[in-house]
């Protein structure tokens, strides 16, 4: 039987790693997988989780189950984290929430949830959006349809463009937006355009869901939900997929939460059980190890106040770097306009180059990045950034 199922070809970013790794180039620089990096381009475990490990291994008396919605300090940590501690849908206890293996996790357990509503939504993203979100909805049982998004000549969001789509909408259609730090453009929403697109979804009735995997990567933790806690405010029913990932430095750890903003305490209590349901059907309950973590880290002012500052040098790191790299570009009087890398957020940037353009700086330079152009900042480090320049100098003329 096995016969039937064919090998699948291997991710194109993942066989960049393995490119990189057996590159013998010391000069080769490594932009592709989206994870942080340090200036040595090391991912390390950061300070308040590291100390929150300890604290965790010296109280932990119990491996046993911990219940279908994860840890519940992490799941009530996070929910004010993203729609802040003064949030109306809070307090009026009508958001429901889980832990979830992930930002991944959370985006699948919501959307499949949300296919429980009915056979007749349409799920719209970004064009273009992160490469695991069409597969995750679309396992879900949805269609996938694309709204513009990224305007290649300014390197930034085409607003109007995707307004057009937006009021085409209504009830039965869900929009997916990327909370912050879009991947892989690094083009963000605006908060007016934030405010608009709550004015639409009011009027017509689609349903928001945000994916957060980057809080506190663009501007500060606070600015960079200032949009979805506007649309918060704004609608009554939302859906939050929120990654520890990368601002907890989790990755392997798999800790996101899922949340679920409904109309009031009754149908958060329905969404509840709606969403432990796919849960338990999928993989019964989250693993708990992250989610103690993050709890311990939210909850601790020390914790909190050395994890904020570690995230806020993180976040300073990328933008300097984004800064430094732009400076380095109009040095060499490079034909193509690159003033954007400075206006977009968070990890990502999209340079706007061809995939021969992408493919002569792999070959010539030994620079990796996606063949769409999406490279990690964080990936760049001071002593490249000459380098990476001259790459795109002798590319793009
Ligand atoms: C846009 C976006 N959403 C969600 C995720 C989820 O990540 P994870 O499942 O590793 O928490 C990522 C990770 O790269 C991402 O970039």
């Amino acid at each position: 039987m096995f016969e039937r199922l064919k090998a699948l070809p291997a991710d194109p970013l993942l066989g960049l790693i393995t490119l990189y790794r057996d590159d013998p180039n010391p000069n080769k620089v490594d932009l592709g997988v989206g994870v942080y990096r340090d200036e040595q381009g090391h991912t390390a475990i950061m300070k308040a989780i590291q100390q929150a490990q300890k604290t965790h291994l010296s109280t932990e008396d119990s491996k046993t189950y911990i219940g279908p919605m994860g840890v519940p300090g992490f799941v009530d940590g996070i929910k004010k984290l993203i729609l802040g501690e003064s949030s109306k849908a809070l307090s009026a206890g009508a958001v429901a929430g889980i832990q979830t293996p992930g930002g991944c996790g959370a985006l699948r357990v919501g959307f499949e949830t949300l296919r429980r509503l009915g056979d007749d939504l349409t799920v719209w993203v970004s064009d273009p959006t992160w490469a695991n979100h069409i597969p995750t909805i679309r396992a879900s049982g949805f269609e996938t349809q694309a709204y513009p998004y990224f305007d290649a000549n300014t390197g930034l969001v085409n607003y109007e463009a995707m307004d057009e789509q937006l009021a085409k909408l209504g009830k039965d259609d869900i929009v997916l937006l990327h909370g912050c730090c879009h991947n892989p453009t690094g083009a963000d929403l605006s908060f007016e355009h934030w405010q608009r697109i709550a004015e639409r979804a009011v009027k017509q009735g689609f349903i928001p869901f945000v994916d957060i995997a980057y809080q506190g990567l663009g501007d500060g933790l606070e600015s960079d939900v200032k949009g979805v806690r506007h649309l918060s405010e704004q609608v009554d029913e939302m859906v939050i997929a929120s990654s520890c990932s990368k601002n907890f430095g989790l990755y392997r750890e798999r800790t996101g939460c899922l949340i679920v903003q409904t109309e009031n305490q009754e149908r958060s209590a329905a969404l509840q059980s709606q969403i432990q349901d796919v849960a338990r059907a999928n993989y019964s309950m989250s693993p708990a190890y992250g989610g103690f973590l993050v709890d311990l880290v939210l909850s601790s002012p020390d914790l909190r106040t050395s994890w904020e500052d570690e995230l806020n040098a993180m976040a300073t790191r990328v933008k300097s770097l984004r800064e430094g790299l732009l400076a380095e570009i109009k040095q060499r009087n490079v034909s193509q306009d690159f003033d954007f890398i400075t206006q977009q957020k968070g990890m990502f940037s999209y340079l706007n180059i061809t995939k021969e353009q992408v493919r002569q700086m792999r070959d010539e330079f030994s620079i990796y990045m996606a063949d769409s152009s999406r490279i990690n900042v964080a990936g760049l480090n001071l002593s490249c950034l000459g380098y990476v320049a001259d790459a795109l100098k002798k590319a793009c003329g």
